[in-house]
């Protein structure tokens, strides 16, 4: 098991391994032992529905076998969910079942589960202990480590949100054997990012050997790199915004398609434009382009983006990464490099159109 500390506003511990959902229960109250004059009782699990028939009995058990009493919220699947909506019903769920300020929300489940739900820990009587257990591989090398949470509104991703930091990670690796491929690809293309931010010697082991073969080593090597970004810009001020890449385009991509492209799909579209569209303006070799599409080949993720210029200018609009008049776009210099630039805003078609987007 590899056992990664993370020093933030709070501290915690990310747990790697196997078979770490049956002792839940004993990881968290170690957790929560740190925490001095509260006493957690009730463990709200929040979870989706294809998550917690599959995974939701056995953390019970493993939570009611240490004395917790649990509660569960579950909702349906999918982007769709992390609602305004269903933020506020599991707030509403949460008040009706007389859930206390010193009790804890647990996340089960990927991405959208523990954005939304870390929001709730984050707000619910203005901070209740957040517990996250990634079942996805993009959960486990990404979202569930750093703090963001968020929910979405019509007109944008992660509009609405706050940095709250979870008192434990648990990435019990067997529950990614339930993932479906193409969620699995995804997982791959935040790893992909990762690589092509900080490691071309992680580059090269992605391309050796599958992620799947070496699950334990990737998601350590993530978190690893992701703890140097959130331990110096916590708050996503500067350092962190690397961690982007990929994302600007990428999040314009999801809105575009009405989130039926898929977050980690849509990050290595926008990885592929942004690195195509450096090589195009000489600020990376070709070879770097061409490597980072062959990995992202291998990976069998999409590179080319669909929707038109003007559609994906709008909707880059409403990103937080833009002020108005200057966006922070991430671009690769080589293999585990990249830079922050800030383009005026203006600029945003002609990059697009670089990196291969079509009028
Ligand atoms: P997701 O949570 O929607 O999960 C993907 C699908 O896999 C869902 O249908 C889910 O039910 C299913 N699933 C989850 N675990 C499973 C398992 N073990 N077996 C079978 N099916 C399983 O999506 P995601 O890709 O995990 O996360 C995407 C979300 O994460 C986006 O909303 C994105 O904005 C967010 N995100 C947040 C951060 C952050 O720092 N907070 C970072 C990256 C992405
Ligand atoms: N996923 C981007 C971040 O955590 O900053």
């Amino acid at each position: 098991m590899e056992r990664i500390q993370i020093f933030a506003s709070a501290d915690y511990e990310v747990l790697i391994g196997n078979d770490l959902l049956d002792r839940a229960g004993d990881h968290i109250a170690d957790a929560l032992k740190m925490q001095s004059g509260f006493e957690t009782t009730t463990a709200v699990i929040v979870s989706d529905d294809n998550v917690f028939p599959l995974y939701g009995d056995r953390l019970k058990k493993s939570l009611n076998d240490k004395g917790f009493r649990t509660i569960e919220f579950v909702f349906p699947h999918g982007e769709k969910s992390k609602s305004l909506a269903t933020y506020g019903e599991l707030l509403e769920f949460m008040c009706e079942s007389k859930v206390k300020r010193s009790d804890m929300i647990v996340a089960l489940g990927g991405g959208v589960v523990g954005d939304l739900s870390g929001f709730a820990a984050a707000s619910y009587q203005r901070g209740i202990t957040f517990i996250q257990i990634p079942t996805t591989l993009l959960a486990a090398v990404d979202s569930s480590v750093g703090g963001k949470t968020a929910v979405d509104l019509k007109s944008g991703k992660n509009q609405v949100g706050a940095f709250y930091q979870p008192r434990l990670v648990l990435c019990d690796i067997d529950t990614l054997k339930t993932l479906p491929k193409e969620e699995y690809e995804c997982g791959c293309g935040e790893i992909i990012k990762y690589a092509i931010l900080e490691s071309e010697e992680f580059f090269d082991e992605l391309l050796e050997k599958p992620v799947s073969e070496q699950y334990e080593h990737v998601i350590a090597t993530c978190v690893n790199i992701k703890k140097h970004y959130v331990e110096n810009d916590e708050f996503d001020t500067g350092l962190r915004m690397k961690l982007n890449l990929g994302h600007t385009f990428g999040h314009a991509v999801e809105t575009c398609s009405e989130y039926t492209i898929l977050h980690g799909q849509a990050v290595a579209m926008g990885m592929a434009a942004i690195t195509k569209a450096a090589s195009e303006m000489g600020l990376c070799s070709k070879e770097t382009a061409v490597r980072v599409l062959e990995l992202l080949d291998r990976y069998e993720l999409p590179q080319t983006i669909s929707f038109g210029l003007q559609e994906m200018y709008e909707a880059m609009l409403v990103d937080k990464k833009n002020n108005g008049t200057v966006t922070n776009l991430i671009v690769p210099s080589a293999i585990g490099n990249c830079r922050i630039m800030k383009i005026p805003t203006e600029k945003l078609k002609g990059w697009l159109a670089e990196g291969g987007v079509e009028d």
